[in-house]
């Protein structure tokens, strides 16, 4: 059933997908060169769908003081690879999906886990390998509180998936508040204003739920409580649904291939400033062109360009990029991220620590954990390889807001043969009054990350991406109809 609408809804993005942008105004030249930083998802997205809008002319350059990929990494433990950043794609991550079907790239489903939630004394929840022992025991503790809050989540997901109508059609916004706007109103906005504890409590979900059910998943995905606001507190939950699936091989490979199939130029370099100069067109205009200064090594460079997309956290991106010379100053957000510590441990869980007395073996694959087990972990799952049929080695991947070091890792594994750890600035650091800051900077200046304010996610980035492209297309030709607007065409198609 839910397969059925996925496919449908892909055949018709894809369909839709041919007619996004008009013949451009003749009038007006195209851009020579744009510029893009940062070459994760989010930079990768974007030089894909700059290609496509603007033709086969325009210079694209891509920096990056990293590697290839941003959070999208893996790493080698006793011999095989496991993603180290994000791991999981979810199903209904449309724009994703057809990247991976344009690249050639296999999708692999992610295993199902069973989890369990410890609470700092004992697993409140252990789930089942069946699904009518699993309802019953849901219904045991939280009543019907499980099947209410995937109703409101199913609702919700209904109302999102109409961004990529819009988006099929060539909409673009320049705020995530207008984005949301359109898609579901007042409510919608307000998501993003109040946390998913206040929303929950307010449907009648009762306490135990959201703080072990909800706060658990919100610990595991995002490291925080349920103070988090509503927008990504129910993506996190989104997360619990079957079907979760990864590339095999390596997530990663979808921001290489993405690059390669958009012919970029690759620059090695970290970016330390924008900055805007007025140039005079032959007609007399008064342009403003955009000087991307970086460092490559100890040496200094720039390029001018026409455009410029940020796609990198600004505030935690090191050095942080500064904008020089605007007219007016340049709106970036002033929260800090979430260091987040991912250690991936192949050996033996000490089930004592979680006071787990069971006769028989350790079965939870996924641990999620309440704010009353304290921050020693935020969770642990067992992590699949990337590769098909290597033989499976347990491989435990941990969260923690701190380096385990070495005691606490001998207390948590009491036997382990490898270790491999990677330190992250994971996502925003949220709180209910976050404000989303704007998709645009300036005339033809984006920041993608932007929408990482909103929920963190790579189908988000890929969705701030293809906005962003059709933003400085709309807005470079001056179309201005299809920006901020709410006058889609409904197609009308079963669903
Ligand atoms: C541990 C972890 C687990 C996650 N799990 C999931 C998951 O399961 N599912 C999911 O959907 N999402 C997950 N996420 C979130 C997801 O990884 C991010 O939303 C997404 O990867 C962000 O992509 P991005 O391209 O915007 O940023 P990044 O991937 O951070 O890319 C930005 C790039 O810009 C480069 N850069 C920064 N500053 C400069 C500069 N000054 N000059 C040049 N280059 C610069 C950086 O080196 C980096 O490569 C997870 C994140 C983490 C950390
Ligand atoms: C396992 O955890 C329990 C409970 O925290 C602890 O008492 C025990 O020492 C641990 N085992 C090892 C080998 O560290």
């Amino acid at each position: 059933m839910v397969k059925f609408r996925e496919l449908n809804l892909f055949f018709l993005v894809v369909w839709l997908g041919r007619a996004v942008t008009e013949t451009p105004n003749a009038e007006i030249p195209p851009p020579e060169r744009i510029a893009v930083i940062g070459a994760g998802i989010g930079g990768a997205a974007a030089a894909h769908f700059l290609r496509q809008y603007f033709g086969r002319d325009v210079q694209i350059d891509v920096y990056e003081s990293g590697t290839v990929g941003g959070r999208l990494a893996k790493a080698t433990i006793s011999g095989q690879d496991h993603e180290i950043g994000a791991a999981t794609i979810h199903p209904l991550s449309l724009h994703i999906k057809e990247f991976v079907q344009l690249l050639g790239l296999k999708e692999r489903k992610h295993p199902n886990n069973l989890l369990a939630v410890y609470d700092g004394e004992q697993f409140v929840f252990e789930e089942s390998e069946w699904f009518i022992i699993n309802f019953f025991k849901l219904i045991w503790r939280y009543g019907f509180d499980f099947l209410r809050v995937k109703m409101w989540l199913e609702n919700y997901q209904h109302k999102f998936m109409r961004i990529y109508q819009y988006q099929a059609q060539g909409y673009s916004f320049t705020t995530m508040e207008k984005l949301l706007q359109v898609l579901g109103g007042d409510n919608f906005v307000q998501m993003t204003k109040h946390s998913i504890d206040e929303a929950l409590q307010e449907v009648g979900i009762s306490q135990r739920f959201i703080d072990e059910m909800v706060g658990s998943i919100i610990r595991l995905t995002y490291g925080e409580g349920v103070n988090v606001n509503a927008f990504v507190g129910m993506t996190s939950l989104s997360e619990t649904e079957s079907d979760l699936w990864t590339v095999e091989e390596g997530n990663q490979l979808i921001c290489s291939g993405l690059l390669y199939s958009a012919k970029v130029n690759l620059i090695k370099g970290k970016v330390t400033s924008v900055d805007a100069k007025e140039r005079p067109r032959r007609n007399g205009e008064v342009v403003t062109v955009y000087e991307v200064n970086y460092l490559v090594g100890p040496h200094t460079d720039y390029g001018a360009y026409d455009i410029v997309i940020v796609a990198a956290p600004i505030q935690s991106s090191d050095p942080e990029i500064h904008f020089r010379a605007f007219s007016q100053p340049i709106d970036v957000p002033r929260g800090r991220y979430q260091q987040k510590f991912v250690t991936l441990v192949e050996g033996r869980l000490n089930a004592s620590f979680f006071s787990y007395h069971g006769a028989g073996p350790f079965r939870p694959t996924t641990i999620g954990t309440t704010v009353h087990s304290g921050n020693f972990i935020l969770g642990a799952s067992v992590s699949a390889p990337v590769t098909r049929g290597t033989p499976p080695a347990r491989v435990w991947k941990v969260l923690s807001p701190e380096p385990l070091g070495e005691e606490g890792l001998r207390h948590l594994f009491p036997s382990y043969a490898a270790v491999r750890q990677a330190q992250w600035l994971a996502h925003p650091r949220y709180s209910p009054d976050d404000r989303v800051p704007p998709f645009v900077l300036h005339d033809q200046l984006y920041h993608l990350n932007a929408i990482e304010w909103a929920a963190s996610t790579l189908e988000m980035m890929a969705i701030a991406a293809k906005n962003g492209a059709l933003l400085a297309h709309h807005r470079w030709f001056r179309q201005l109809d299809k920006i901020d607007q709410d006058t889609l065409q409904e197609v009308k198609v079963e669903l």
